[in-house]
């Protein structure tokens, strides 16, 4: 049995009348959940849609409360980092994490960096030590695989691809998963949704496709 915590992150629905308004990435993690279910039925799914339902900011209190030691926090404190430890036991359950994400301004939207933000903690995710030299950081969880499924209106982001330089959103992701505790990573998107052509049509179609693929091999290990 494996636990999945699916993570959308894109602001648009999947249920508006006119097709093209609604999220291609949450599409996509429909799909890869979907035929996971369909082939492994001993699994739980958490669900999160962090665009309709934003976590909060951390803030200059968040801060002081992950950095007083739990023994000493107040009320108040625990009360402020109870959003934290929510994300934080879905993450730590999870087998596989499967995060949905457009491309917004090169990079990942604000809510899912501010998920992140929430759930990258000290002594939670990592813990830091100065004897350990110029690398303080260790990363506590591990074992866990990331699916990513991504989706941009302009093209090229692939490895080799004209925008590579500018791709800031797979990137960031892969990097902070790691502090999740991700130990693979498998990446699927589709690009070219600004350009609503044939190019777009068949990168939408490989990506779903791909996705099949990728359910077939995940249920195998
Ligand atoms: C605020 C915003 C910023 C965007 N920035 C970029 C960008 O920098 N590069 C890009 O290729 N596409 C960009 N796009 C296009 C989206 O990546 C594209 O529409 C994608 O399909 C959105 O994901 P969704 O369909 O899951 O909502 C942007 C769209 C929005 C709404």
């Amino acid at each position: 049995m494996k636990n999945i915590l699916h993570i959308d992150s894109s602001v648009r629905h999947t249920n508006h009348s006119k097709e093209s308004y609604n999220s291609i990435s949450k599409s996509f993690g429909r799909i890869f959940i979907e035929e996971w279910m369909n082939k492994n039925h001993q699994n739980t799914v958490i669900y999160r849609d962090l665009g309709l339902n934003p976590p909060t900011f951390i803030s200059e209190d968040w801060i002081a409360a992950a950095f007083t030691p739990k023994s000493e926090r107040t009320l108040v404190q625990n009360l402020i980092l109870s959003e934290s430890d929510r994300y934080f036991n879905e993450v730590a359950k999870a087998d596989i994490i499967v995060i949905t994400a457009p491309m917004y301004n090169y990079g990942m939207p604000a809510v899912l960096k501010a998920w992140f933000d929430q759930v990258l903690r000290v002594n939670k995710t990592f813990t830091f030590d100065l004897s350990r030299g110029d690398f303080p950081i260790e990363t506590v969880l591990s074992g866990k695989t990331l699916v990513l499924l991504t989706s941009s209106g302009e093209f090229g982001f692939g490895e080799g691809g004209v925008r590579e330089n500018m791709n800031h959103l797979n990137s960031h992701i892969k990097e902070l998963a790691k502090h999740l505790g991700v130990g693979h990573c498998y990446e699927i998107g589709s690009e070219y949704q600004e350009f609503a052509d044939n190019r777009h049509i068949s990168s939408v179609k490989q990506a779903k496709q791909d996705i099949l693929t990728l359910v077939e091999l995940l249920a195998q290990k």
